[in-house]
């Protein structure tokens, strides 16, 4: 039967996220593990009333076929929003895509062949690791530490041997929360303007930010990048709409590979979420977003604080979507899982997020997805879990 299938689906692990999706999509239990936005985040009046525009007004040329690179006012939009921010794009230099899922998809398939290496941050997004899994590099992870990637460990791989290309999340990571430093973004720009790497800085959480000062992409200081950018969590994932920002010679690349792919992204789409971007108050949405997220990650620390034996140990994420925890050495996050079932509460434990094996006490949780009454409660059942498996250790 295997023989049925090309050799490189293989070596691609299944996403355990998704299998634990499966086990845990019951009404009384209360799930930390997937990575969702809040439902009541969701413009989606505002986005009926975009929709009905577009189609009643536009709608001759919104349903046609349209050009791979996407809607060239939506590109615009992107463009100055950057430009705001004092990062100097072009609308030529962007692509529209689907999702920055595609843009990995598309970066794996322009620059990589088998066996070439991709450095990845240890642990990583895991949906990652199979995008770009799938065109058979071999993944080497460099540690995270709690201001961004270890430089001193990835200037030694990039000494090592030459890496095609280093894939980062520098703000509010995913699995981690955790982001880089001012100092580690010049610095991952240097070590890459000095190496034939290139980098792919993917940003999907850059605008929820609720607390700390905004800072600057590594692409600020590299021009010379692939940057990847979503709609997903700013107004919607089902929406299906992400951006890449490379300069000409790469994207001449990435477009024949969209082209292939799928000659386009939902040209419908992009001109509704054009029309809501325009017509309607973005600013207010996004605080309405950081607001929300930041009360449910105080509160989730709060009651990591109140509900957790001594010794687990947690980052604060300063925007985005999840936290980290680290449990005391010797405890396994996979038999805290298989407890925590049992009391209806669930998580993803840390080793899905590593390519070549990892820490076994870590665990990954979410915190944008459930309201602060199940995070309260969620959290007193994570902490008795955590305290039964602590006792029977
Ligand atoms: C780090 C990271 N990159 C990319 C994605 C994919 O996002 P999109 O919905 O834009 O495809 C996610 C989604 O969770 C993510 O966490």
């Amino acid at each position: 039967m295997n023989d049925l299938f090309a050799k490189r689906m293989s070596k691609v692990p299944r996403s355990f996220v998704r299998e634990i999706l499966k086990v845990t999509d019951k009404p009384d239990i209360i799930s930390f593990a997937g990575g969702l936005p809040h439902p009541d985040s969701f413009p989606y009046q505002e986005i009926a009333q975009a929709a009905e525009h577009v189609l009643s007004q536009e709608g001759k040329e919104a349903l046609q076929y349209s050009t791979t690179e996407g809607y060239r006012p939506l590109r615009g939009y992107i463009a100055q929003r950057y430009q705001d921010k004092g990062l100097k794009v072009d609308s030529e230099e962007i692509m529209i895509t689907n999702g920055s899922q595609q843009g990995l998809d598309l970066a794996g398939k322009v620059f990589l062949d088998k066996d070439d290496i991709v450095l990845v941050e240890r642990p990583t997004y895991l949906a990652a690791i199979q995008a770009l899994g799938l065109y058979e590099p071999i993944f080497k992870s460099i540690p995270l530490l709690k201001d961004g990637i270890d430089t001193e460990t990835l200037t030694n791989a990039l000494e090592d041997s030459p890496a095609k290309l280093l894939y980062t999340i520098p703000n509010f990571q995913n699995p981690t929360g955790i982001s880089y430093s001012l100092k580690k973004r010049l610095e991952v720009a240097k070590l890459i303007r000095n190496n034939e790497t290139i980098l792919v800085e993917d940003d999907p959480y850059g605008e929820i930010r609720f607390m700390g000062e905004h800072l600057p992409s590594i692409k600020n200081f590299l021009n010379e990048s692939v940057f990847l950018g979503s709609f997903s969590k700013m107004i919607s994932p089902g929406i299906r709409l992400g951006w890449i920002i490379a300069q000409e010679e790469f994207m001449e690349k990435l477009v024949t590979a969209k082209q292939a792919s799928d000659l386009h992204s939902n040209y419908l789409a992009q001109r509704i979420v054009y029309r809501y971007l325009t017509e309607y108050n973005v600013e207010k949405q996004l605080n309405k977003i950081r607001e929300m997220y930041r009360r449910q990650r105080d509160l989730m620390i709060a009651m990591i604080k109140e509900y957790f034996p001594s010794g687990v140990t947690y980052t604060e994420p300063e925007g985005g979507m999840f936290l980290w925890v680290t449990l005391p050495n010797g405890l396994s996050a996979m038999d805290l899982f298989d407890v925590a079932i049992k009391e209806n509460v669930t998580f993803v434990p840390g080793e899905a997020f590593y390519t070549n094996g990892g820490e076994k006490n870590t665990l990954r949780l979410n915190f944008s997805n459930s309201d602060e009454g199940k995070i309260e409660e969620g959290m007193r059942r994570l902490g008795k879990a955590t305290g039964k498996l602590l006792k029977s250790t």
